[in-house]
């Protein structure tokens, strides 16, 4: 791929998929690791960031989850949490919708409570600081039986933790949506929102059971879609957003390189599609880096990124005014790019 111009103009928006413990950086990494006198598999800098070439998600997630045992404090989660909102507030992120995995801490022992703290503090501190919305999504990991995930729902709920919803994310191929239906049936009787991951590995019928069985308001990426025309036709028909990751795509060899990527044939179809970053620290990059990809890659000019972040703003669980809002923002910004 030819570099791409850092000074390329990207549009505000707002983002949508992204797993904040995919915002840990190697130096976070090591400095946490220190902190914390953890001892990791792979201390050495060079030979960690060499582990970075991944093959598949399975591979990716190996590592994602080594590194997040560096986190172990509510302080450490604030850091984590601040340190994104600096970086996504110079992304032109006026909006973030954000995951979490409490699995992923809970299981080595991290109080749920301290977790959801740390991030809550960050994301209200961080948002006032940078002007950036923000909404806290509790996702599912659906590699892990469905009762831990009651159980987290139900741990939530006591801490009265501030959720906005829940998803479900981790391995995807044979662990379809399925197994998650009463755990997401109950998230939608206590008025949560619901996203899930779908068609990033696993095939289009997963999307379907998404949308049915999990009455998911939107789908994390959901590339493979497109394998399924009746699929593809309800999508663009009732606008439901697929927050689309290009470099995680990448990365992970969901595709075989950025060419073949299939959003200018989603955008094409007349699908909901916005640009995300998922796991900028592992996939090369946060959201205006997937926008100058796209943009170079697919020659996209100001007016297609304008309509990639309405996309966003028009898939995002804000109230009304600040929709408006933030709308005005992509057009402003699409006015002073003569478009
Ligand atoms: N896919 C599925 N699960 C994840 C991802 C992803 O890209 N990142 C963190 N958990
Ligand atoms: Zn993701």
């Amino acid at each position: 791929m030819s570099p791409i111009p850092a000074t390329s103009p990207t549009p505000p928006c707002a983002e949508l998929h992204l797993h904040l413990e995919g915002t840990l950086e190697v130096p976070m990494v090591l400095e946490l690791a220190d902190r914390n006198g953890i001892r990791l598999p792979t201390p050495d800098e060079d030979a960690l960031r060499r582990r970075y070439a991944f093959t598949d998600l399975a591979s990716f997630l190996a590592l994602y989850y080594e590194n997040t045992a560096v986190l172990r404090t509510a302080a450490d989660f604030a850091a984590l949490t601040g340190a994104y909102l600096r970086r996504a507030s110079e992304a032109g992120v006026l909006h973030a919708e954000v995951m979490f995995d409490p699995q992923a801490h809970v299981a080595r022992g991290v109080p749920l409570g301290a977790v959801v703290e740390g991030v809550a503090a960050a994301l209200e501190e961080g948002g006032r600081e940078f002007g950036i919305s923000t909404g806290l999504f509790a996702a599912f990991l659906r590699d892990r039986p469905a009762t831990e995930a009651h159980a987290v729902l139900d741990e939530l709920l006591a801490l009265d933790a501030p959720i906005t919803g829940v998803g479900l994310d981790s391995a995807e191929l044979g662990y379809p949506p399925s197994l998650f239906a009463d755990v997401f049936a109950r998230a939608r009787a206590l008025g949560l929102h619901r996203i899930a991951h779908a068609g990033e590995e696993g095939p289009a019928g997963y999307i379907v059971g998404a949308l049915d069985l999990l009455h998911a308001e939107r789908i994390d990426h959901g590339i493979r879609c497109l394998e399924d025309p009746a699929l593809v036709a309800r999508l663009a028909a009732e606008r439901i957003p697929l927050t689309v990751c290009p470099l995680s795509n990448v990365r992970l060899h969901a595709v075989p390189e950025l060419a073949a990527h299939p959003l200018p044939g989603m955008l094409a179809q007349g699908l909901n599609v916005s640009v995300n970053s998922d796991d900028p620290a592992y996939f090369g990059g946060y959201v205006d880096d997937n926008f100058r990809a796209v943009a170079a890659q697919f020659s996209l000019g100001a007016a297609e990124l304008a309509r990639l972040a309405l996309n966003s703003v028009e898939s995002s669980f804000v109230p009304a005014e600040r929709s408006r809002e933030l709308a005005g923002a992509v057009e402003a910004w699409r006015a002073a790019q003569g478009q």
